[in-house]
């Protein structure tokens, strides 16, 4: 039996830097958001042993580096169970783009091997085994809007909201996350902490407003959009390094505001830039816009929790 499952890509709603830590790792707040774009993976158990990874695309690892194949490992192991893995990876997401998409690739394995074993996780479980593999994993074993801290990897589900529009712009520009990391140490000299107690105070704000109020929290918040967030203010740090060594990246920023985005941010560490849309046509529009003068330019909506998982496994696959 094979398994198919929709890996979501993500955006940042955010994303504040604080100190290098003693393990490698950066502490960081941000608020992902998953979003309808997505790369396919198909997932088949046969007799025998052992863990395959296909896929078309060059860029993509097929070995044990492939984030698939270590989620597979310890799904196995958890589960007690044995076979031949063969997980294929359908690539329409961009390859070090800032969506996520190898952290979403590898959760969808891990679903898809849980349904093709007929073997469910418990959720814990499943949070640990992402966390391990790493840090930008565990937000796909939730979906929809999440808190995530730590250093991404302790995640925490808020309450939805309203589906919205995004216009994604990704460039063929790869941006290595590790590096962009060292550039944001080199230019905060170590000592950006102060930037977690500042988003502290702003997310901790928002989510006592009236519009997203404590007790809402946990049902979807229809009709408070999700642009009350980001009229907070809140900014990618990682534009402060990334956007000087790939200015095309800024122009794309503004191009985006020029398409009458209402905000306009980097994804995780980029290349990816998107845009939020008061409305579908909106969106629609300014990505026939954009995509006339020459930029990769995909109109979708966020997800919310229940889309996520609604979409996730797809019929028949
Ligand atoms: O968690 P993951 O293995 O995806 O992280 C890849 C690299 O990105 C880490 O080895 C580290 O250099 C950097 N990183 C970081 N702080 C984080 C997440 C990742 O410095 N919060």
């Amino acid at each position: 039996m094979t398994v198919t499952v929709r890996a979501f890509a993500k955006i940042n709603l955010g994303l504040y830097i604080g100190a290098l830590r003693e393990d490698g790792y950066h502490d960081l707040h941000t608020v992902y958001q998953t979003i309808a774009l997505h790369d396919v993976v198909r997932v088949s158990v046969g007799r025998g042993t052992g863990i395959e990874i296909q896929c078309a695309d060059p860029r993509v690892p097929c070995d044990k580096s492939n984030t698939c194949f270590r989620v597979a490992g310890r799904v196995l192991d958890a589960l007690d169970a044995i076979g031949k893995v063969t997980i294929e990876i359908e690539k329409r997401l961009p390859v070090q783009g800032g969506l996520g998409a190898a952290s979403s690739n590898a959760v969808a394995a891990m679903i898809g091997l849980e349904h093709a074993l007929r073997k469910p996780l418990e959720q814990r479980v499943r949070l640990r085994i992402a966390a391990d593999v790493g840090s930008d994993l565990p937000q796909f074993v939730v979906g929809g809007t999440v808190l995530g801290v730590g250093r991404g990897e302790e995640v925490y589900p808020l309450a939805d909201f309203a589906s919205t529009a995004v216009v994604v712009v990704t460039p063929e520009i790869g941006v290595s996350t590790p590096k962009a990391f060292g550039d944001w140490d080199r230019l905060t000299h170590l000592g950006a902490s102060d930037r977690l107690l500042e988003v502290g105070r702003v997310l901790s704000a928002w989510l006592v407003s009236p519009n997203t109020g404590a007790p809402a929290l946990g049902r979807s918040r229809a009709g408070s959009p999700l642009l009350d967030l980001v009229r907070t203010g809140i900014e990618n740090d990682f534009e402060r390094v990334v956007f000087p060594q790939y200015p095309e990246l800024r122009d794309i920023k503004g191009a985006l505001q020029r398409a009458g985005a209402a905000y306009v941010s980097l994804s995780g560490s980029g290349s990816t830039v998107y845009g939020l849309f008061r409305t579908r046509a909106a969106a629609t529009k300014a990505a026939d816009r954009l995509t006339k003068q020459g930029l990769r330019a995909m109109a979708t909506t966020t997800l919310t929790r229940q889309q996520y998982w609604k979409k996730s496994l797809v019929a028949g696959g």
